[in-house]
């Protein structure tokens, strides 16, 4: 855990939150109690290595346990949780340090060293049992697998941050942050994206599998590719616009933040600053009551004037809005739930009893269909791309008189801009996770 007295004096009430919440849900898909698994390290096919361990999201929901595979916790409504604590004795792998920290004091703890003790470790399990997390072959018994009907319910309560869960995404953050500052002296130091990522990874304090996501490092046109996977070795011959998606992880809950830098060239700079306005515009709009869908649709609005302004269409901005040009510059959604995961479960969910909403047809790729609520954690990350695949399309489309080829292909090596930060819904408007933490790293 994050030893932090703040974060320490937040749990119990988050702990009381999520066993009320398992325990409603439970009673209302008829369960006695659950089972949450933290999961399993994976053996690669025909290979005596593992999978990179990612810990079930529910697991840890109730304990701040990222990297602890065959743990887990046993709930019975009313009574105190368990936690099966599991330290291998092997010597090939260094086993998890013995469990510590005051949140410890609201869990029964039972610390076991072969997987076969588990059984024992749960003792009779009476009633029925709902096991969440990567099905075990070893533990099936009476158990029912990941009923959907009752992660419906968890699922869509799980978009209302607890106190304690705002505080570790501000942290996760303020780690980013340092990360961010780091990745962009790199970049003017003319690093490779390579490099780059180094010196997010050093000033972090976090190994590619702590983080939330892989790093998205992109010099120039690598920008164009929305989850940019290489980090290349060779710095490019001009490195002239940089794009960094980068996030931290703090007892479990992501942060995501993504900037865009460019060097020689006012023309990209300029749209640089008109995205990130754009950003800030609809940051401050964000507020309960507020649909996503058209928050979303309210971004391509803006999107159309930037593209206007900076003269990379010539119709008008409703025009390229109405004729669907905007959603070739930005092909992907205005955001999406944020915290265990950082695609948090839940952003289709039209209700507890697990109905959806999907998105609009027009945008297939909007990951959050919610009315915002407070307690919410969403992204707000606008872009505006140049992506050579759609920008062919619309070349050879009805549309291709309204579009500048002369700007938009002037323009097309710098790969694209994207601004995000992430926004918490409170009862008296956004409150910014991302910009503070970042101002805060820069001094
Ligand atoms: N980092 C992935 C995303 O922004 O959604
Ligand atoms: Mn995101
Ligand atoms: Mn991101």
């Amino acid at each position: 855990m994050n030893h932090d007295e703040a974060l320490d004096d937040l749990y119990p009430a988050h702990l009381k939150e999520w066993a009320a919440r398992f325990e409603a849900a439970l009673e209302a898909t008829g369960f006695d109690s659950a089972v949450i698994l933290a999961g399993s390290e994976q053996a690669i096919f025909r290979d005596d290595n593992t999978y990179p361990f990612v810990a079930e999201p529910y697991f840890k929901a109730w304990v701040p346990l990222s990297h602890h595979p065959d743990s887990a916790i046993h709930f019975v409504p009313g009574q105190r949780p368990r936690l099966i604590y599991f330290q291998h004795t092997g010597f090939w792998h260094a086993p998890p340090e013995p469990p510590a920290g005051t949140w410890l004091e609201y869990f029964e703890l039972e610390c076991i060293d072969k997987l076969a003790a588990h059984t024992a470790a749960l003792g009779t399990l009476t009633g029925r049992v709902a096991a969440i997390g990567p099905p075990h072959d070893e533990l099936g018994g009476a158990m029912i697998w990941n009923d959907a009907t009752l992660l419906a319910a968890l699922d869509f309560r799980r978009a209302y941050k607890t106190s304690y869960e705002i505080a570790c995404m501000a942290e996760a953050n303020a780690i980013a942050a340092r990360g961010h500052v780091a990745a962009r002296q790199a970049y003017e130091n003319d690093a490779s994206e390579f490099m780059i990522h180094q010196a997010y990874c050093d000033a972090t304090a976090q190994r590619e599998t702590e983080l939330p996501y892989l790093n998205i490092v992109a010099l120039n046109e690598h920008a164009a590719v929305l989850h940019y996977q290489h980090l290349a070795h060779t710095q490019p011959r001009t490195p002239s616009s940089f794009l960094i998606d980068a996030g931290a992880s703090c007892n479990g809950y992501a942060s995501d933040v993504t900037r865009t830098y460019s060097r020689d060239s006012s023309a990209m700079q300029a749209l640089i600053d008109s995205v990130d306005a754009l950003q800030q515009e609809i940051c401050s709009r964000v507020e309960a009551g507020l649909d996503f869908v058209a928050l979303n649709e309210t971004a391509h609005a803006l999107l159309a004037e930037v593209l206007h302004t900076h003269g990379l269409i010539r119709c008008t901005a409703e025009e390229a809005q109405a004729r669907g040009i905007t959603r070739t510059f930005l092909p992907h959604g205005l955001g999406h739930l944020l915290g265990l995961q950082v695609h948090d479960a839940g952003g289709h969910m039209a209700g507890a009893d697990g109905s959806r909403r999907e998105p609009p047809l027009a945008h297939p790729m909007l990951r959050l269909t919610r009315t915002l609520e407070p307690g919410f954690v969403v992204t707000i990350e606008p872009g505006l791309y140049f992506i050579p695949s759609l920008l062919e399309a619309l070349r050879a489309s009805e549309h291709t008189d309204a579009i500048d080829w002369r700007e938009v292909d002037a323009l097309s090596r710098f790969g694209g801009i994207r601004i995000e930060d992430d926004v918490l819904v409170t009862e008296s408007g956004p409150r910014n996770l991302s910009r503070p933490a970042l101002e805060r790293a820069c001094v």
